[in-house]
């Protein structure tokens, strides 16, 4: 039994075979381990749509190994870096999943709230839905991620501030919202985890709603209730726009001072269909980049609103869309040395000191005064959530995609993931998925490999897999 256990302790430093946790920096996401500024190549991620969330029958996007091989692969072959996932449920086990995820190089980013009554809080009557067991279950979805390292941050709301009578009641809200999963995260995790806000693109609350976020009511950066990042869901480059006409120069200028990292929570505007992803070079060029922190375009599958990169059937076989190769086309184009391998600039910037002259916009709220936890949400905080449910990586042993995949062109692709080694983020390969031939072996993607080298690591990698194949026979 004692030789067992050694063994599994063995097997289970082998096989966490991970991403580099990333941290922040003032207004970047830097790698913890290389000190590299890390920008978001991502995807959101909502198969199904918000149908897809279906706690009663143990379902949400991240509970299928099978289905989110099937969409690692597309998404490694794709060359994206990062997730987001609006609806997961804290009582499901999605350690299958995000191990693969974290195995390919790709981060998550999750929003804690759903779409089913008090598991959000209420747009119109935040008060009441401000409770411990709302926030309860938003710990209990911190429980479930926070062992994983691709888990890159939590959104502690989304779009609930959409015009100026939001802007009046909800701002403290999401305040407090964030204080308390940041208090929960520094008491129950190993590391620390960012809280953020991801907000509509409305001219008239966007600024203000960042500004009463992003401020702090101590003087420096140890407020919990302020955000560590802040990102918007922007359409306004539609078809074949430009810098200026998109308003892409507003929003660098508006953001400029920013003391935490700002990115695109959702872009791709979809008129024009099919999209031609023309400011996927912008976002990720010099007039962006020292502001912004790159996005996630909307979205991986294609649902009933028309945003999707690749089309699925209800038997699970999938097929590529003109979206998706335009966008593998545009991310090919770019210089990762010059995105994800530079040192991060702007690692220190002084939050502004919350003040009621922050606040442009007459009728946004200027208090910043906030709601205090709720009592039995703060013996939550004290003394951990009573859930066995703490997600942890498991070994990722079945590479191989078993739906039926097709390109663009009608061929069916041969697809599997590549298990990158463990200090790698996914980059784009420099190939094209419809057009090219389709083997197992031009599908290994290029990755960003940093001082460690690549080999020893895929060697720990067969090392792993002989052990769990060792493992099995001594359990049998
Ligand atoms: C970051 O640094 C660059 C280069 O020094 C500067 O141009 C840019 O304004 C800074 N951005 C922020 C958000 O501070
Ligand atoms: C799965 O569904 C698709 C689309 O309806 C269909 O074209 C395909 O033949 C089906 N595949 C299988 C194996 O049933
Ligand atoms: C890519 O960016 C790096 C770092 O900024 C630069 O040195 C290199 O010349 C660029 N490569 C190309 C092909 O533009
Ligand atoms: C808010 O800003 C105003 C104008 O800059 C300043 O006079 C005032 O002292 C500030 N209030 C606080 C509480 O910092
Ligand atoms: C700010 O909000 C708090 C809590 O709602 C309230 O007690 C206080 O009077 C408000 N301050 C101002 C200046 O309105
Ligand atoms: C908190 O959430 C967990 C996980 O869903 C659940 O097991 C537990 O009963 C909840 N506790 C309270 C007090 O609501």
């Amino acid at each position: 039994m004692f030789t067992q256990t050694l063994a599994l302790l063995a097997l289970y430093a082998h096989t966490a075979l991970a991403v580099q946790p990333l941290v922040i920096q003032g207004s970047n996401f830097v790698n913890s381990v290389t000190g590299n500024r890390y920008q978001i190549l991502g995807v959101a991620y909502q198969p199904g749509g918000e149908a897809g969330y279906k706690p009663q029958s143990g379902e949400d996007p991240l509970s299928n190994g099978d289905v989110c091989l099937r969409d690692a692969a597309l998404m490694q072959r794709l060359g994206v870096n990062a997730i987001r996932v609006y609806n997961v449920s804290p009582d499901i086990n999605h350690d299958e999943c995000a191990s693969i995820f974290n195995a390919v190089g790709i981060y998550m980013l999750l929003d804690v709230n759903a779409p089913f009554s008090g598991e959000s809080i209420n747009r119109g009557d935040p008060e009441s839905s401000y409770t411990a067991s709302y926030l309860n279950r938003t710990f209990a979805v911190v429980e479930a991620f926070k062992n994983y390292p691709n888990t890159l941050l939590f959104f502690a709301g989304n779009e609930v501030i959409n015009d100026v009578p939001t802007g009046a009641n909800i701002p403290p809200y999401m305040r407090a919202v964030t204080r308390d999963l940041k208090n929960y995260i520094a008491k129950h995790s190993t590391r620390s985890i960012p809280v953020g806000y991801s907000a509509a693109d409305v001219r008239d609350t966007l600024i203000d709603t960042w500004n009463y976020l992003q401020c702090t009511t101590t003087g420096d950066d140890s407020d919990p209730s302020r955000v560590d990042l802040f990102a918007l869901n922007s359409y306004s480059w539609c078809g074949d726009s430009t810098f200026q006409t998109s308003s892409y120069d507003t929003l660098i200028s508006d953001f400029q001072s920013t003391s935490v990292p700002v990115f695109f929570s959702e872009y791709g505007c979809n008129k024009p269909s099919p999209r031609i992803f023309t400011e996927v070079p912008v976002l990720y060029g010099p007039l962006m980049t020292p502001v912004m922190s790159g996005g996630l375009v909307y979205e991986f599958s294609q649902e009933t609103s028309n945003y999707g990169l690749v089309s699925i059937a209800s038997n699970g076989s999938l097929q590529l869309r003109q979206d998706y190769d335009a966008l593998q086309g545009q991310y090919n184009s770019l210089n990762l040395t010059a995105i994800q391998g530079s040192r991060a600039e702007n690692t220190s910037v002084t939050p502004p000191t919350c003040n009621s002259t922050l606040i442009l916009e007459s009728g946004f709220n200027n208090n910043f005064t906030i709601p205090e936890t709720p009592s039995g949400a703060q013996d939550i905080i004290n003394n951990g959530v009573s859930s066995s449910n703490v997600g942890k990586l498991v070994p990722v042993t079945n590479t191989k995609v078993s739906q039926v995949v097709q390109g663009t062109n009608g061929q069916t692709m041969d697809l599997s993931i590549t298990v990158l080694a463990d200090d790698q983020s996914n980059t784009p390969s420099g190939q094209t998925s419809s057009t090219a031939p389709t083997t197992t072996t031009s599908s290994a993607p290029a990755a960003t490999t940093s001082k460690k080298s690549g080999a020893t690591n895929l060697k720990i990698t067969s090392c792993a897999l002989l052990a769990v194949g060792f493992l099995a026979v001594i359990l049998l």
